[in-house]
């Protein structure tokens, strides 16, 4: 079953002599469970495809469909909605709250739903995470690899069907790195959750199912299987 479908997503920010156009013409789908790496040059549209996909701006034209929902026929507040329940994000740039603990940033998704968290699921996550020890401390008192675990905590907090995650071991070392996508493609198996990860990490991408590579705003690969980047 197709979870996400892009169709001519088009993408341009600014106007007149500023203008750029990000993404041009992309269409493709991604299966339940598929492990996807994003690659490409910089300034190449990852980044701005990602967020398109997780619902996180808006198209210039073209749709995105999760579920077979037309993403941006929703109302903004239904979008955001949608969008807490289906996607986990995983920014390069953790986006942490600094004054809450690693517990409460885990569970941030559902606190503003005000659902229950699932007390056992969350700390098998906060396990998995190797983040046992650290359940009380805050951001700040961790290391950059652990806020990173805590970030992928709190994307997968929801089980979501989708996660989407941006340059999510640019910061660490090859070590950290690894963990990370270790977990993520435990995510696939154990949940079997849909991932799509932006990496320039070779890696990476040598450790997905499927490899999209743009390049100048348009998606000019689709490989599966044993492609390296
Ligand atoms: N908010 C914005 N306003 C104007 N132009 C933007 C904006 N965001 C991105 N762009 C431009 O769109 C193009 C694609 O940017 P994008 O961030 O998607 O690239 P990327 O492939 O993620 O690059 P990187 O690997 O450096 O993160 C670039 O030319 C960039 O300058
Ligand atoms: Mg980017």
């Amino acid at each position: 079953m197709d979870v996400i479908q892009a169709e001519n997503l088009c993408k341009v920010y600014g106007a007149g002599s500023t203008q750029v156009e990000a993404l041009k013409d992309v269409s493709f789908s991604v299966q339940q469970g598929e492990f996807v790496a994003v690659v490409g040059a910089s300034g190449s549209g990852k980044s701005t495809l990602l967020h398109l996909l997780g619902g996180l701006d808006r198209p210039s034209s073209g749709k995105v469909r999760i579920d077979g929902e037309d993403l941006y026929g929703l109302k903004e507040k239904e979008r955001a909605v949608f969008r807490r329940r289906k996607i986990g994000f995983i920014f390069q740039s953790y986006n942490l709250i600094p004054v809450l603990s690693v517990e409460e940033n885990i569970q941030l998704p559902l606190l503003l739903d005000h659902r229950q968290p699932d007390k056992a699921y969350i700390a098998d996550l906060i396990r998995t995470l190797g983040l046992d020890q650290r359940r009380a401390h805050l951001p700040s008192e961790l290391s950059g690899g652990q806020q990173q675990r805590v970030a992928i905590g709190r994307a997968l907090a929801y089980r979501p069907a989708i996660v989407l995650a941006d340059e999510p071991t640019g910061n660490l070392d090859s070590a950290n790195g690894r963990e990370v996508i270790e977990l993520l493609k435990l995510a696939v198996r154990q949940f079997h959750q849909t991932v799509i990860v932006i990496s320039h990490d070779m890696n990476v991408a040598a450790e997905a199912d499927r490899i999209l590579r743009m390049q100048d705003g348009r998606l000019i690969e689709d490989s599966r299987g044993g492609v390296r980047a």
